[in-house]
């Protein structure tokens, strides 16, 4: 990637996000071409960056969609993702959004209870549908990754024990308004150790096959996203070699394998690009403070999360430092105790790997503005998101003052 993220400031101010399409394409065509044996679907988990421009970019490469909400189907369906390509998960929907997904008739609702199999079911009556579904199994394995994205353990809210699932599936079998096509695991996120999906795919795997041997016959196995991107030196996992063990697990099966990947997708293609307003003191302590904060990209605040950063100047001067946005909390920063550059006024600081769960994970706390989003493909940037304005901030609020 090879962005002139000054021309970029100079053009749309700062903090911007910068995302690369063409990084975006070479991930997707590498994890499709991994899987190039079998029937596959790339379901692009939308969460991670939820950018209609993005979301489009990869439609137009033949993926599909995960979704998390009605909102996130409906961004989908909007840029062309097909509905026989869609999936909703989630462990609490909500009847509107079981009704509406129905309705749009899309691939398949992967339930996560037994309770919301049967909302399903109930209102798939009241709508005179059959339900296509999967249900997303809890294989009770540790994906080895920090807590708060690690979703494969029975400690975790998510999916359902295996017998419960069974119990589910004959359920299905028995109702004349759900027809079970799929199965699903998700075991984590920003995975680097293959071992624990290797194990969880194939207590999916032997379950489809004990399914089977009961004439349940299920079309999808979806084995979730999760696949690691580098942020610092982490080694990956062989995206060939991912594919080759899901496979393995699927042996006299003709099922489609669908995956989840978000990370993966967008991690590496953004950047957040902010620029330095002050430096100061206090004590001993240096602070390099920069126009981006924490409601705008808060993986190092929410999970300690560490991104790669870069003072764009010539300065050679290193010392510590931390960098800080200019948010009322001292949770607020980008990075604590780090040897950085001497900077001046206006100095732009990338912050990389900011593709997946940055801008999707922003707020306006503070009155701030969402910012700018850009793309790059083909070397030419192009706006896909305006930078938010005070009024745009106020408008769902204004008209109620009393
Ligand atoms: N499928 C399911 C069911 C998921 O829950 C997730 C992510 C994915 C797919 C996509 O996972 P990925 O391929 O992106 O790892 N905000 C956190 C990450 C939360 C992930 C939630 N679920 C972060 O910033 O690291």
């Amino acid at each position: 990637m090879n962005i002139n993220f000054k021309e970029l400031a100079n053009k749309y101010q700062t903090p911007y996000y910068v995302y690369d399409f063409d990084h975006i394409t070479n991930q997707y065509e590498e994890l499709k071409g991994a899987f190039r044996a079998r029937k596959s679907l790339i379901a692009y988990a939308v969460k991670a960056n939820s950018n209609l421009s993005v979301i489009k970019h990869l439609a137009q490469l033949g993926a599909g969609a995960d979704c998390v909400s009605i909102g996130e189907v409906k961004r989908a369906l909007k840029v062309g993702i097909p509905p026989y390509k869609i999936i909703f998960s989630g462990v609490g929907k909500i009847d509107e959004e079981i009704k509406q997904a129905l309705e749009f008739d899309i691939l398949m609702i992967n339930v996560e209870s037994a309770a919301e199999l049967n909302r399903v079911e109930a209102i798939a009556k009241e709508l005179g549908k059959t339900a296509r579904i999967s249900i997303r199994v809890n294989p009770n394995i540790d994906p080895q990754t920090h807590p708060y994205i690690s979703t494969g353990l029975h400690e975790n809210k998510f999916g359902v024990d295996i017998d419960t699932a069974k119990r589910m599936y004959i359920q299905c079998k028995n109702s004349e308004n759900l027809d079970p096509v799929g199965i699903h695991c998700h075991i984590g996120s920003q995975l680097t150790q293959l071992e624990p999906i290797k194990e969880s795919v194939k207590i999916i795997a032997d379950l489809v096959r004990n399914l089977k041997a009961i004439k349940i016959d299920l079309s999808f196995m979806d084995v979730g996203g999760g696949l690691g991107i580098v942020y610092k030196d982490e080694t990956l996992i062989d995206t060939n070699e991912y594919a080759q063990s899901v496979l393995e697990t699927m042996f006299g099966l003709d099922i489609t394998v669908v995956c989840e990947p978000g990370r993966f997708m967008v991690g590496n293609a953004g950047t957040f690009v902010t620029k330095v307003l002050y430096e100061k003191v206090n004590g001993n302590k240096r602070f390099v403070i920069v126009d981006g904060a924490m409601n705008d990209l808060i993986r190092p605040s929410l999970y300690n999360a560490y991104h790669r950063i870069e003072v764009l100047n010539d300065n050679k001067e290193f010392c510590d430092c931390n960098l800080v946005g200019p948010v009322c909390e001292s949770g607020d920063f980008f990075a604590k105790n780090i040897e950085l550059p001497k900077t001046e006024h206006n100095d732009l600081v990338a912050i990389y790997s900011a593709g997946a769960y940055g801008f999707t994970m922003a707020s306006n706390y503070n009155t701030r503005g969402k910012v700018a989003e850009i793309a790059i493909e083909n070397g030419q940037d192009r706006l896909i998101r305006r930078r938010e304005t005070f009024e745009d901030i106020i408008a769902l609020e204004e008209e109620f003052i009393k």
